[in-house]
């Protein structure tokens, strides 16, 4: 089959693992081309990957007059993906976003109905789902054998310096990134919770500036209830010196479960627990034993951007929806929407997910 050929529309910082993703997905994809509004961006991509990089304000409309493009990714602030991913839709291209998908619920519908009119692939990047702590406990969920969840929490304790928001001028903007610690960095765990332990019906929160100097929040926590009544948290900021950890945590009637720093740091079922002995200590943790079960079962499996753009490429090609659509990315950008609406007003926020 031929290969998927790729644009990257933003040359920044992160458009470097796609463009280090295709590289290893040689097999099934090429980078044909990137797009930077900044040329000097666009030429220092260029110079490091040795594809060719358009740059200038007519730098996307040029990438998506092109007839050797299939696909593009966008790689570029997050205030920006939805106007790009219907202008990409509309010019016939599938369509990889990074999380967030979009910064408000308007934007994420637009996205949804141009890819419903034009018939395109919209996906986004979330690539903590590909990690095989997620995979575990998101099948141990599936096939009932943490029974019914009651309890999931989210926490992301980040450090990020006040240069880290002053160099790119569109961090801690709301325009541009929508939120803070929760919109841009918590966002993957917040989709993560929301994953494994089912949608979220009422959001209680707390958001604060507390250590930077940007518009959005720094820090915000929230009680969470669950649609299946489970309780949680969330917690997200990027003041915690020197980067703490992040951690997400599921339990349910028959085991538990707690992912920290995307690794498996805990496991338990009942159903997968050896018979106890009598005197012996009846929970027994189970990590080690389902990690490398999982490995013996999946050799060479993939994380990263490089798990992300495999899946979404054979999504495409098996014309089935993209494997985080634009409707499931949207859940993660209602509930952060959510607990800064219950921050601002005082009030308990009702999701209509
Ligand atoms: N998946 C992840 O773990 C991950 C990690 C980092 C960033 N991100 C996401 O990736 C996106 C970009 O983040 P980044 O850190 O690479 O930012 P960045 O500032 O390093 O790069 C963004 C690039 O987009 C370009 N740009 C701005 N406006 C443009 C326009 N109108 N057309 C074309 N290019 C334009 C900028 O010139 C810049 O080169 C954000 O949405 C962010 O949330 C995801």
């Amino acid at each position: 089959m031929a290969k998927l050929r790729f644009g990257i529309i933003g040359a920044g910082g992160i458009a470097r693992s796609h463009a280090n993703a295709l590289r290893q997905l040689s097999d099934v994809a090429e980078l044909v081309a990137a797009a930077d509004v900044i040329p000097a961006a666009a030429e220092s991509f260029q110079q490091r990957f040795g594809v060719e990089a358009l740059g200038g304000e007519d730098a996307i409309s040029r990438l998506l007059a092109r007839r050797d493009i299939d696909a593009v990714t966008l790689a570029t602030p997050s205030g920006l993906h939805s106007e790009q991913a219907v202008q990409a839709l509309d010019a016939g291209k599938h369509c990889l976003s990074e999380k967030p998908i979009a910064i408000t619920l308007e934007q994420a519908d637009a996205m949804i109905a141009a890819q419903r009119r034009t018939g395109k692939a919209l996906g986004c990047v979330f690539q903590a789902r590909y990690e095989p702590a997620s995979v575990i406990v998101k099948r141990a969920v599936s096939e009932g054998r943490m029974g019914r969840i009651v309890h999931a929490n989210a926490y992301l304790k980040w450090y990020r310096a006040q240069e880290y928001y002053d160099a790119g001028g569109w961090r801690g903007t709301w325009r541009m990134d929508g939120g803070g610690a929760l919109m841009n960095q918590s966002v993957h765990k917040v989709d993560l919770v929301q994953y494994l332990a089912g949608p979220v019906a009422t959001v209680k929160g707390y958001a604060g500036t507390l250590a930077h100097r940007i518009e959005t929040e720094d820090a915000a926590v929230a009680a969470v209830r669950f649609q299946n009544g489970a309780l949680g948290t969330i917690e997200g900021m990027t003041n915690a010196l020197p980067n703490a950890y992040t951690r997400v945590e599921v339990y349910g009637t028959e085991g538990s479960a707690t992912i920290v720093n995307e690794r498996l740091a805990t496991y338990y079922t009942r159903s997968e627990a050896p018979p106890a002995k009598e005197g012996e200590k009846p929970l027994t943790d189970l990590t080690p034993e389902v990690l490398a079960r999982f490995e013996a079962e999946h050799p060479g499996w993939r994380t990263g951007h490089v798990a992300v753009l495999a899946d979404f490429i054979q999504s495409v090609r098996e014309g089935r929806d993209a494997p985080v659509s634009a409707i499931e990315a949207r859940k993660a950008v209602e509930i952060i929407l959510a607990v800064y609406r219950s921050s601002r007003e005082g009030i308990e926020v009702r999701l209509s997910q």
